[in-house]
C-alpha cells in the first residue's frame, strides 16, 4: 500500500560536484534520505513506469538506504529497480548497468574517498539515462523540489531481500538483483586485449591492487585473478566494509601510503593501484615511480590506442580547469581537440554524448572514457596494464620517453580542510576582486601574466557555468589556481593547484614540491592563505 507522508522542505544546501553529501546521521535521522529521494524522484519529472538502477559503495547505512529508495521507488510508480546483489555496485558499473540495459537513470549510494561509518560520511546522488551525473538543469530541478517538498511517497511493506540473486515484486514494480560484477568485467574485455594481459601475468609480471576495503574489491579480484591470472592475493583489503577498516578509501600517496611503501621498498611488485569507495578513481604507481593523476591522463592519451577499444584513435580529450596541461601537449601534438572544462564529471557528459572527446580526466585521480559516463578506476588501471604488456616496458621507462618527448608539468594540489567558511570565502572574494590588478606584479622569481576567473560554455548545450576558479598565470608558464571544494561534508576546503612545465632535459626528475617552491610561494603571497585561515601548511599534499 502507497503510505503518503507530510513532510516539510530540506535545508537550501544544493547538492555539490557530485550529488548530496553529509554526515551519515543527518541522512539517517528519518525524513532527511526520504525527502532527498522524492526530491529526485519530483526533480527529474516522476518515476512512473521508468526503470533505475539502484546500488552504492557499501558503506554504513548503504543497505538500509536502499531499502528506502526502493519502497519509494515502488510507491512512486516505478516499473523497475535494477540492484546490485547486497547493495553494491561501484559508480562505474552503476554506470555502465544503466545504459547496457537502457535505464532511465540510476540512484547511487556513496560519499566516494570521504570515510564511511555512523560518524562519518554518506552521499547520494542521481545519474541520467546516459548514465552520467545530473547536469546541471537536472541539479538545479531538483534541488528546487527540495525547497518546495510537501510529501513524500512510500511503500507501506519491508524491503525485500537483496542478498540473492533474482527478481521479486515489491507492488507493482520489479526488483531484480543483479550480480554487480559480471557485465563490468564483460565491458572490460571487450575494451582491453585480455589474451595479453594473461601473457604478462604469465611471465610473472607481479601486481598490488589495494581495494581500500571500498567496493573494487570483488571487481580487482574477478578481473585480475580470476580471469586475467594475477597471482593470488594480488588483491589487498578486498573485502568491502561499512568502515573501509576506519579509514579513508581515498587513493592517493597519503591515504594508500601502504602501497607507496610497497612500491618503493625492496621486492615491489612491478605494478601498484589503489581505487576509492565507490571505485571511480585511480591511483598508479611503478615500482619506485609514483604516476601523478594529471601525467597519467596524458599517458593514456599518447598510448591508449595500444589497447583494442582505442586502436582507431582518440576523438578528443578533456580534462578539467585544474588539471595538469600534459595531456594537452599530447592533444596538440595528435592533432586532436583537447577540451578544459569545470571540475567534476557531470560536465563531460556532453563531450563524450557528442562524441567529442573519448578520454577524460582529473587532477583529483579520476580519468575515464567514452565506455561510461563516470570517471573509472579499474579500467584505468587495466589501460594502464594494457599499454605496458604492449609496449614491454616499466611504469618508471615510460614515465621517463614521455617526459622527455613532452615536457614535464610538475603538478601538486594542496588541501586546507575544514577551514572556517567564511575565512575561506573572503580569501576567494578578496583575491577575485584583485585578479584584474595582478598582471605585471612580481612575486619573488615569478611574474604574473594574466588573471581570471574560469568559466565555462558548453560546446554542446551552450550552457554557462561561472566562478568556477581563479586562474594565475605566470610569465614562465606556471600556474596557480585557487577553488573552494564541492564536495566536503564540514567547514569550507580551499583547494590551490600548482603547476610548472619544464622542458630542460637535466631537470626532468626533481621532487614536485622543490620544482614547484616559486609556485608555492608565490600562492602565499597572493593569497595570504596563512593569515586567513591560520594554517601554516596544507593538510594534504598531493
Ligand atoms: C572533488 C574533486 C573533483 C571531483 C569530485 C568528485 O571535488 O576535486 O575533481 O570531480 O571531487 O569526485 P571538489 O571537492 O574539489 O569540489
Ligand atoms: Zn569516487
Amino acid at each position: 500500500m502507497i503510505q503518503i507522508v507530510p513532510t516539510t522542505a530540506l535545508d537550501g544546501q544544493k547538492p555539490g560536484t557530485s550529488g548530496l553529501r553529509k554526515k551519515t546521521p543527518v541522512f539517517m535521522q528519518n525524513p532527511y534520505l526520504q525527502n532527498y529521494v522524492q526530491a529526485i524522484f519530483d526533480g527529474i519529472g516522476g518515476v512512473q513506469g521508468k526503470a533505475l538502477v539502484v546500488g552504492g559503495d557499501g558503506r554504513f547505512f548503504n543497505d538500509t538506504a536502499i531499502g528506502v529508495i526502493l519502497r519509494m521507488a515502488a510507491a512512486n510508480g516505478a516499473s523497475r529497480c535494477i540492484v546490485g546483489q547486497g547493495g553494491l555496485l561501484s559508480t562505474p558499473a552503476a554506470s555502465n548497468l544503466i545504459r547496457l540495459r537502457g535505464a532511465d537513470g540510476g540512484l547511487i549510494l556513496s560519499a566516494s574517498h570521504n570515510p564511511g561509518g555512523p560518524d562519518a560520511d554518506f552521499g547520494l546522488k542521481f545519474n541520467g539515462a546516459n548514465g552520467g551525473p545530473a547536469s546541471e538543469a537536472v541539479s538545479d530541478a531538483i534541488h528546487a523540489s527540495t525547497q518546495t517538498l510537501t510529501e513524500y511517497r512510500i511503500w507501506d511493506a519491508p524491503a525485500p531481500d537483496i542478498s540473492a540473486l533474482g527478481e521479486v515484486y515489491l507492488g507493482a514494480m520489479v526488483v531484480e538483483v543483479v550480480d554487480p560484477v559480471t557485465d563490468y568485467a564483460q565491458a572490460m574485455a571487450q575494451l582491453f586485449d585480455f589474451d595479453a594481459l594473461r601473457a604478462l601475468f604469465k611471465t610473472g609480471f607481479r601486481l598490488r591492487f589495494d581495494a581500500m576495503h571500498a567496493v573494487t574489491g570483488p571487481y580487482a579480484r574477478e578481473i585480475l585473478e580470476n580471469r586475467l591470472g594475477a597471482a593470488p592475493g594480488s588483491v589487498v583489503n578486498a573485502t568491502p566494509l561499512p568502515d573501509f577498516g576506519g579509514r579513508h578509501p581515498d587513493p592517493n600517496p597519503i591515504w594508500a601510503h601502504e602501497l607507496m611503501d610497497a612500491m618503493h621498498g625492496t621486492d615491489a611488485p612491478d605494478f601498484g593501484a589503489a581505487s576509492d569507495g565507490d571505485g571511480d578513481r585511480n591511483m598508479i604507481v611503478g615500482r619506485g615511480c609514483y604516476v601523478s593523476p594529471s601525467d597519467s591522463l596524458a599517458v593514456l592519451a599518447d598510448l591508449a590506442h595500444l589497447a583494442p577499444g582505442y586502436a582507431g584513435g582518440l576523438k578528443g580529450v578533456a580534462r578539467s580547469m585544474p588539471t595538469s596541461c600534459a595531456v594537452d601537449r599530447v592533444a596538440e601534438a595528435k592533432g586532436i581537440a583537447c577540451y578544459e572544462t569545470p571540475t567534476g564529471w557531470k560536465f563531460f557528459g556532453n563531450l563524450l554524448d557528442a562524441g567529442r572527446a573519448t578520454l577524460c580526466g582529473e587532477e583529483s585521480a579520476g580519468t575515464g572514457s567514452d565506455h561510461v559516463r563516470e570517471k573509472d578506476g579499474l579500467w584505468a588501471v587495466l589501460l594502464w596494464l594494457n599499454i605496458l604488456a604492449a609496449a614491454g616496458k616499466s611504469v618508471a621507462q615510460l614515465m621517463a620517453d614521455h617526459w622527455a618527448r613532452y615536457g614535464r608539468n610538475y603538478y601538486s594540489r594542496h588541501d586546507y580542510e575544514e577551514v572556517d567558511a567564511e575565512a575561506a570565502q573572503s580569501l576567494i572574494a578578496d583575491l577575485r576582486a584583485a585578479l584584474p590588478t595582478l598582471a605585471g606584479q612580481s612575486t619573488g622569481a615569478l611574474t604574473i601574466a594574466r588573471a581570471d576567473e574560469f568559466g565555462y560554455d558548453d560546446p554542446v548545450d551552450g550552457s554557462h557555468s561561472n566562478a568556477q576558479g581563479l586562474r594565475i598565470f605566470f610569465k614562465d608558464g606556471a600556474r596557480l589556481v585557487f577553488r573552494l571544494s564541492g564536495t566536503g561534508t564540514a567547514g569550507a576546503t580551499l583547494r590551490v593547484y600548482l603547476e610548472r612545465l619544464e622542458t630542460d632535459p637535466d631537470k626532468l626528475h626533481l621532487d614536485p614540491q622543490e620544482a614547484l617552491a616559486e609556485v608555492i610561494t608565490a600562492a602565499e603571497a597572493i593569497a595570504g592563505i596563512t593569515a586567513r585561515t591560520g594554517r601554516a601548511k596544507p593538510d594534504v599534499i598531493t
